[in-house]
């Protein structure tokens, strides 16, 4: 790289998810609040049906102020992904191009799960987030639990069923994590496919619903508690940020709350805790990281039950990323404004690389 010239950050959004939505608002806000003194963006959608394109900063959205019709501009230019060979090109003039990091902002399945960071990983292009093994166990909520269990990390009951199997009756569904329950896509996220169940009927309604988004889905115990939740930021060191609450002002965090409905729930930052819960809850929040092989940033997600009990709930190893969004406003906590958070997670994200890079690759 020459002496002007800036780091070009390949700001990966949209994807083939339920929630592609969400992602395109994340996008937005980074670009927006990208160090342009530092870094270059690369704006990289890709759309619904997988495919990828380039567009420009300006007008790569339509709708951009409606979370629902928000979406991505028609002018985009098809790009062909060569992997091994660090670059893309563009499908009009036939040029490669390349980009020195990526930043996915793609939420849920084929983009937070590890497939877009396998993929990157072959291609040699530094990305930011968690690796490809801790972003496919945040992402599966049956493996992330088990690896919690393991690590004496206090989390609900749970119990996994499979579309291939016959179902539990509700009975027996009752019997294994009380009543009532909730009922997920094993690999989903935004609360998409999560439903709270208090009768067999709308059990026998949930288990279709969840399998539209999974071929696995699991059964949790209903945790009566205040949401609580905590950003790390893994860089020169290691950062946890006060804890923050969230306020549903629906039955639970539903997906209407968190990006429909205006009013769905207050953010309280940081959390009404003592000194000592509070830093209880942040010890947790970095075990839970390093137990998931989480990597740069992840935010953690908590239950507070009347009694004091604290069970984790999941990780989010893309969290949403708008300027409102709980895990930037946590960061903010620790004076890490929204630009700063950005510069560090892309310097962090190319000091990675370059250690990984020094690996040997083969015995000789
Ligand atoms: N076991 C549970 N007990 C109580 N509430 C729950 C439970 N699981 C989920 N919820 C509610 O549903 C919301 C979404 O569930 P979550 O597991 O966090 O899914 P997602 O990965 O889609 O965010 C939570 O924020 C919470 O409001
Ligand atoms: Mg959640």
């Amino acid at each position: 790289m020459g002496f002007m010239d800036k780091t070009r950050i390949g700001i990966i959004c949209g994807g083939r998810s339920a929630e592609h939505e969400v992602s395109l608002q994340s996008a937005k806000n980074v670009i927006d609040a990208l160090d342009n003194g530092k870094f270059e963006p690369v704006l990289i959608g890709i759309d619904k049906s997988g495919l990828w394109s380039l567009y420009n900063q300006q007008d790569f959205l339509l709708n951009s102020d409606d979370p629902q019709k928000i979406r991505l501009n028609d002018n985009g230019v098809k790009l062909l992904v060569h992997p091994h060979s660090r670059s893309f090109r563009r499908l009009d003039t036939n040029a490669d191009f390349t980009i020195d990091a990526a930043f996915p902002l793609l939420h849920g399945p084929f983009g937070e799960d590890g497939t877009v960071q396998g993929l990157l990983k072959l291609m040699g292009i530094p990305f930011a987030g968690a690796d490809v093994s801790g972003s496919a166990v945040g992402m599966d909520k049956d493996i992330m639990k088990r690896l919690l269990r393991d690590a004496g990390i206090r989390i609900g009951k749970f119990a996994v069923i499979n579309a291939d199997n016959e179902p539990p009756s509700y009975k027996e569904a009752v019997c294994q994590v009380g009543e009532p329950f909730f009922v997920k896509p094993a690999n989903m996220g935004s609360s998409i496919g999560v439903q709270k169940v208090h009768n067999e009927n709308e059990w026998t309604l949930s288990i279709k619903e969840a399998f539209k988004y999974d071929t696995k889905v699991i059964l949790e115990e209903n945790i009566t508690g205040r949401e609580i939740e905590c950003a790390v930021l893994d860089g020169a060191e290691l950062i946890v940020s006060p804890p923050g609450e969230v306020k549903p002002l629906h039955e639970f965090y539903s997906y209407e709350a968190k990006y429909i409905d205006k009013a769905g729930a207050l953010l309280e930052i940081p959390a009404a805790l003592s000194g000592e819960k509070s830093q209880e809850i942040k010890e947790l929040a970095v075990k839970t990281f390093k137990t998931l092989c989480c990597a740069i940033f992840a935010r953690v997600d908590f239950f507070l039950t009347k009694d004091g009990e604290v069970f984790v709930n999941e990780i989010n190893t893309i969290p949403g990323f708008t300027k409102i969004s709980m895990y930037p406003k946590l960061l903010d906590q620790c004076g890490i404004g929204y630009r700063e958070l950005i510069t560090r997670i892309i310097e962090s994200t190319i000091l990675r690389f370059e250690k990984e890079a020094k690996l040997k690759t083969s015995y000789y």
